[in-house]
């Protein structure tokens, strides 16, 4: 641009302007004439304006940068906030290692004796797709769905109504296996022994195991003991069975034991005597789920199943024909 003529952009120019009208009528400068080393020249002052509106553009670009980033941040912090609670006592560990769960899956129900039913129905089951999701249960209780994983008051559920995803292998739960391993040790002293006799089970584990029993019991009497592939709690890694997951352990100073004790390690005896049509499967004795002492107590307390507890069913929906509540 040739000297004096006018800049393009009119805010450059009045800054320009005023830059100039500072330096001319700056009383220090005009008093103290001995300072006074050198006349600014105007085509000095141009550059000078310049600079100066290259370096405010440079700081507001940066500031800019900077919201930008606070955003992210608060939105990050938030989805973190309302990420499901992973209570202490029963939250996730990750890939804890893979325990109690034996080489051959037992059978859970050696001494039923009625015969097989229809045993055509023994294909693998995707369980239902639900991504994310968020309400209240019936009894109030804070239900969501996170990466296809229902947690209800922070507690994760597998159900016939709330299937795991097919790749959730978490392995078996360390507090889980840290409170069964006290548990242990304080029966042993009372002459009790007991094992886990199946722990962790995948999603293919427990597909090979339903399969056969379906095979062996049909499809309807299976689905009264076993859970269907990505139905399992067993797949959550916070259930157990112990010692003998058949009815023969029905009755044994081991089961008697384990109902008078296990809440005090933060058990609960998941499938209750007189709750089979609410949980949908028969009484289970040495089926043990850990919720932490806190909330296995209150469950026990109440009488009440789990399902009862929090509010929510359980029950295939190809079954019932209805939709998760
Ligand atoms: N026996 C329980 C219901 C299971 O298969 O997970
Ligand atoms: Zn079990």
């Amino acid at each position: 641009m040739a000297y004096g003529e006018k800049p393009k952009v009119k805010w450059i120019r009045e800054e320009e302007l005023r830059t100039e009208r500072f330096l001319m009528s700056d009383n220090r400068y005009n008093r103290e004439p001995a300072k006074r080393k050198k006349q600014v020249s105007r085509k000095e002052l141009v550059l000078f304006t310049r600079i100066k509106a290259v370096f405010c553009m440079f700081l507001f670009a940066v500031a800019v940068v900077v919201c930008v980033k606070v955003v992210q941040g608060v939105t990050q912090s938030d989805a973190i906030t309302t990420a499901p609670p992973t209570p202490d006592a029963v939250g996730n560990k990750g890939d804890a290692a893979q325990a109690g769960v034996p080489a051959d899956p037992p059978k859970e129900t050696q001494t039923t004796t009625q015969p097989p039913e229809d045993s055509d129905s023994s294909k693998e089951e995707q369980p239902d797709k639900k991504d994310t999701d968020s309400g209240v249960t019936k009894n109030g209780y804070k239900i969501e769905v996170k990466d296809g994983i229902t947690y209800v008051d922070g507690i994760v559920i597998a159900n016939k109504s709330y299937p795991l995803p097919k790749d959730y292998n978490p392995g078996m739960n360390e507090d889980a296996q840290a409170a069964f391993d006290k548990l242990a040790a304080d029966a042993y002293n009372d002459g009790i022994y007991l094992f886990i006799c199946s722990g962790y089970r995948s999603y293919d584990m427990q597909t090979e195991l339903y399969n056969g029993y379906v095979a062996d019991w049909g499809k309807k009497k299976a689905d009264t003991f076993s859970a269907r592939p990505g139905y399992s709690e067993h797949q959550t890694g916070y259930a157990m069975d112990i010692n003998d997951a058949s009815d023969a352990f029905i009755g044994t100073p081991e089961a008697n034991w384990l109902e008078k004790h296990c809440t005090d390690y933060g058990f609960i005896i998941r499938y209750k005597k007189d709750k089979e049509s609410i949980t949908g499967y028969k009484y289970e004795p040495w089926h043990l789920r850990y919720l932490g002492v806190k909330l296995a107590k209150k469950v026990e307390k109440s009488g009440l199943c789990l399902e009862e507890y929090f509010g929510i069913d359980s029950a295939y929906a190809e079954d019932t024909g209805k939709t998760k509540n």
